[in-house]
């Protein structure tokens, strides 16, 4: 079978050993993206719970950096956020020269956490954090019977973070008391903190002034999905597609709580709710809830702080999330690494035909990996027709493709298919891999069945999600890279995101009309310029 290598994604963030489970700390500090993240750096399973970290110029190219939190007598590092305390409002960072011993201290300090080259960073960005703020981590400390929450403030722009001496920050005398998303609200200049007690399964809502008291606002939940757990709350204002008057965009703020076990499609899932926020209380504006994705392998999602803002004020709303689930994540057939985040996913909210404001999401600046598309033609595939594209080897291929769908001669469903495939090898049957349309039922599909490189009871192989009544075109965007699969369609409203194990590469890709007349608009595949060394 398949070299296991290439298993690992060209442009998806994959840890260079250990494992990997959710973003954490994600902020854009004004000159370089960092993506921290649940890192068992001693092995290839969940545990022993530290801040991996990595940073990057694009969101694509990412550079892996020293351990950013550790383990400690406290507990485990559990998942949190970062912020930007750029004008030393909680009074973390240093407002005077170090005196040389202090120095010293924190150096020695910053050493025992991450090794002497994170101590050597600390010492050379020492003289430009002086008298400023800095970054700043809230995150979870969890032991035995035991989830707090603590602060941390970082002496060497994010290479490292020292505990602050007041820790736990937060005690409800808890053991499922996690993960604070913290970012700055505007409208009420404060910090806000939404973070779950999460066998309660509700989020709690705090504010802060300067980080380190934080008061209680208000509680969301249960609501929607139960599950057993809630996790990894994310409050976000997102724009109304196509509302409100240029210059000021409509918004809605939304909720998204990541539930596990008990998603369901089983495992890990997340649901998300659209309503407001006064700054105290969500207020969900119906009994909707959405899912992200209807796939099963898109968990713990949260959004970057701080994003530069281009066209959108306030900057994007850009999400990682990680591109796997609690029900098979430590049993997975890569070696010597676990986990892979997704794509950089930007979000907005769009009203669909029956009036409902629903998520849309697309890859965020992919556009800009894309070499020449692959010169691949079709414009018409009659009711049997199928067209044909070698596909490059180790490169992450993305496919665009508009079609118009009728149903052919006949009674048998009418399906246009979208199959990545390779033909097997003398002792192993060819595998597919294929996304598709349904006419009769109007669903879009996706099937890992066809796979054989991974098996286990709770890796269950097809998904589908409803697209919305009387289409005239269906849009496809889709992403293939090595073991993951990203499905974007009609222009990101229905989402869909898998790990895919195939036994061989797939080294073709099919565009197939199944008794059905299909008009291509547009067919294009991009092979994607690697990013991940
Ligand atoms: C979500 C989660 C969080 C927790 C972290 C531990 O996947 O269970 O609730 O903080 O992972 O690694």
């Amino acid at each position: 079978p398949v070299a296991l290598a290439s298993y690992r994604p060209a442009i998806h963030f994959t840890p260079p050993h250990g494992f990997m489970n959710d973003p954490n700390g994600l902020i854009w500090d004004g000159k370089v993206f960092h993506l921290y993240y649940q890192y068992n750096p001693h092995g290839t399973h969940a545990g022993y719970v530290h801040w991996g970290h990595a940073t990057s110029p694009d969101l694509y190219n990412w550079h892996d950096q020293p351990v950013a939190i550790s383990v400690s007598e406290a507990g485990q590092a559990f998942s949190g956020s970062v912020v930007l305390d750029r004008h030393n409002r909680s009074g973390l960072f240093p407002q005077l020269p170090l005196a040389h011993q202090e120095a010293a201290d924190l150096k020695a300090a910053i050493a025992a956490i991450s090794g002497p080259g994170a101590a050597s960073a600390f010492a050379q960005n020492k003289a430009s954090q002086d008298g400023e703020g800095g970054l700043v981590a809230i995150y979870t400390r969890s032991r035995p019977h035991s989830q707090t929450q603590f602060v941390a403030w970082s002496p060497n722009q994010g290479t490292t973070y020292l505990d602050w001496p007041g820790d736990p920050v937060l005690d409800i005398a808890s053991d499922s008391y996690r993960d604070p998303k913290v970012f700055w609200h505007e409208a009420s200049q404060k910090w806000v903190m939404a973070l779950v007690q999460a066998r309660a399964r509700k989020v709690s809502f705090y504010g802060s002034a300067d980080l380190l008291h934080w008061r209680h606002l208000s509680d969301f939940g249960p609501a929607g999905l139960r599950g057993v757990d809630y996790e990894c709350p994310c409050l976000v204002e997102l724009p109304v597609a196509g509302e409100g008057t240029p210059g000021e965009s409509q918004t809605r703020w939304v909720l998204f709580v990541s539930i596990n076990p008990g998603a369901p499609l089983g495992g890990s899932g997340t649901q998300y709710f659209v309503g407001d926020f006064d700054g105290e209380r969500f207020t969900p504006e119906n009994t909707l809830l959405g899912l992200l994705d209807f796939a099963k392998d898109c968990y713990a999602m949260q959004t970057y702080n701080d994003m530069p803002s281009n066209d959108v004020p306030g900057g994007a709303a850009v999400y990682l999330a990680w591109l796997s689930n609690w029900q098979y994540c430590n049993e997975l057939p890569t070696q010597g690494w676990r986990g892979a985040m997704t794509l950089p996913r930007e979000m907005r909210l769009r009203r669909d035909g029956e009036g409902w404001l629903r998520l849309v999401q697309q890859p965020w600046q992919l556009e800009r990996l894309r070499e020449a598309p692959l010169p691949f033609r079709a414009h018409r595939l009659g009711p049997m027709e199928r067209a044909h594209t070698p596909l490059p080897a180790n490169l992450a291929v993305e496919i665009e493709v508009t079609v118009r769908l009728e149903q052919g001669p006949g009674s048998q469903p009418g399906r246009f298919v979208i199959a990545f495939v390779n033909r097997g090898t003398a002792t192993m049957p060819g595998e597919e891999l294929t996304v598709g349309v349904d006419l009769q039922t109007n669903q879009l599909w996706l099937d890992r069945s066809g796979l054989r490189g991974y098996s286990q009871p709770f890796f269950t192989g097809q998904f589908s999600e409803a697209l919305p009544a009387g289409l005239e075109r269906v849009e496809l965007r889709i992403i293939l890279d090595a073991s993951t699969l990203e499905v974007y369609a009609q222009r990101g409203m229905c989402v869909g995101t898998a790990l895919v194990f195939p036994a061989n590469p797939l080294n073709g890709l099919e565009l197939r009309a199944e008794n059905a007349q299909v008009t291509v608009h547009e067919a294009r595949v991009w092979p994607l310029r690697p990013t991940m060394a």
